[in-house]
């Protein structure tokens, strides 16, 4: 096989060292090691752009919004102008953008007012393999109003759903929903969305998708998917703390929201309570732009060729950029998995290169509970997550509830080298050398 870099210099996309240039935190050493950041799936580094533009509002443009002077419409303006990069991100339309301070309080939100439709004969259908912010606030609605919770199984082996009990699941008497996620947070698995969706609407249930694993990694198309509901988070695409929900227009405005009598009840606002994050909503923007710009411009600085032409809007660029971001995430994965596969005493869970994964790996090393791991990697400048990352149900079934398991995301600033040093370093600690 080529060398990496070789295989991607005739990409659409800029470099590897360009977009790492971009990361001041990629500069971080500690104990002597560059630090590499394999916790993206817990939070991604953030560019410098993206900061920049969070400091250029507060101190430029800050105001609260709908009033008669410069930031106030300033302000208006940038709200206006994230929904449309969002909906762009998503393809979505910019009025069925809601924003939240994260996935799980919009998924909250939107349950308790799904919820007011809902009651005892009615069911709920939720994963095994799913983190429990798409889990519990179903299960906390199922409780209050007296509404069934069916929980489709994961197959343990695979890491991945099992259909015929999703099926199962579904077709069964008065479901009205499926909570689902795209992909699992804990193994990397993608779930076919597309056809859980046919499936749930099959069975006159809406669908209610978390795509906050799957962002960073693939373009999320809910006009694809056909999915009712999706919800993600900034800070796992390079942007800030900041949570996007989608809903399909008809059903925010129907949503029975509890709202302040005042606040406006027009679509997408009334989904919003209270004054938002403004500074945080536009560097969500700024994190879309960053990753809509990694396409290049000039082919070493010739004119753009004939070919490129067709990459003339936001979405085209961003295709454009996941096409290439995915690639690239998929040679760092089969990598890494062959790595860290080679170790004896180590691990791995889900399912290998080949099924339909984010370069997102579980793995545990033998006698050693993760978070020791974790402690051992960190000596060497490598920085994972450890623990169960709210994937509960995922843990327990993989009998690591007690230990945990240890999580590596590559992610788009993740080099091979890196890849190299975290495998080197794992089969150290696993043979007790470190
Ligand atoms: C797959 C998945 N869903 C939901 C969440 C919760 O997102 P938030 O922190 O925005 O509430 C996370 C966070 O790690 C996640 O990985």
């Amino acid at each position: 096989m080529p060398p990496f870099n070789e295989r991607f210099q005739e990409s659409r996309v800029v470099s590897i060292e360009e977009i790492r240039t971009a990361f001041p935190a990629l500069e971080r050493q500690h104990e002597g090691f560059p630090v590499a950041y394999f916790d993206g799936p817990g939070g991604t580094q953030v560019p410098r752009a993206v900061v920049e533009a969070m400091a250029n509002y507060l101190l430029r443009h800050n105001a609260n919004t709908h009033w008669a002077f410069p930031t106030s419409a300033e302000t208006d303006a940038a709200l206006a102008g994230a929904r449309r990069a969002l909906a762009d991100f998503v393809n979505a339309s910019p009025d069925e953008i809601v924003f939240g301070a994260n996935m799980t309080s919009l998924t909250f939100r939107v349950s308790r007012a799904l919820g007011r439709r809902l009651g005892p004969s009615d069911a709920i259908v939720v994963t095994e393999l799913d983190h429990h912010a798409n889990i519990d606030p179903w299960r906390a609605l199922a409780r209050d109003r007296g509404i069934t919770i069916r929980q489709c199984r994961m197959i343990a082996d695979t890491g991945q759903l099992d259909w015929d009990d999703l099926d199962r699941c579904l077709s069964q008497h008065g479901t009205k929903l499926l909570a689902i996620g795209a992909a699992s947070n804990a193994l990397g698995t993608i779930n076919d969305v597309a056809r859980a969706v046919a499936m749930a609407h099959e069975a006159g249930a809406l669908a209610f998708v978390d795509a906050v694993h799957f962002a960073p990694h693939q373009l999320v198309d809910v006009q694809a998917w056909g999915c009712d509901f999706m919800v993600c988070s900034a800070y796992k695409f390079h942007g800030p703390h900041v949570g996007v929900l989608f809903g399909k227009r008809e059903l925010l405005r129907s949503l029975e929201v509890t709202k302040l009598r005042p606040a406006p009840d027009t679509v997408p606002e009334r989904l919003e309570a209270g004054t938002q994050n403004h500074e945080g909503i536009v560097g969500t923007t700024a994190a879309v732009e960053f990753l809509a710009g990694l396409v290049r411009e000039e082919q070493g600085g010739a004119a753009p060729r004939e070919s490129d032409t067709w990459i003339t809007t936001r979405r085209q660029r961003l295709a454009a950029v996941f096409d290439h971001l995915h690639t690239r995430g998929y040679a760092l994965l089969e990598r890494l998995w062959e790595g860290c596969g080679s170790i004896p005493r180590v691990r791995l869970f889900g399912p290998p290169p080949g099924a339909s994964r984010t370069p997102t790996i579980a793995l545990v090393v033998t006698n050693l509970p993760a978070a020791e791991v974790a402690v051992r990697l960190a000596q060497r400048g490598i920085f994972a997550s450890h623990g169960n990352f709210y994937a509960q149900t995922v843990a327990e079934r993989l009998g690591q509830a007690r230990d945990g398991l240890l999580r590596l995301g590559c992610a788009c600033y993740t080099t091979e080298n890196e890849v190299d040093r975290v495998v080197e370093a794992l089969r150290a600690i696993a043979q007790g050398h470190d």
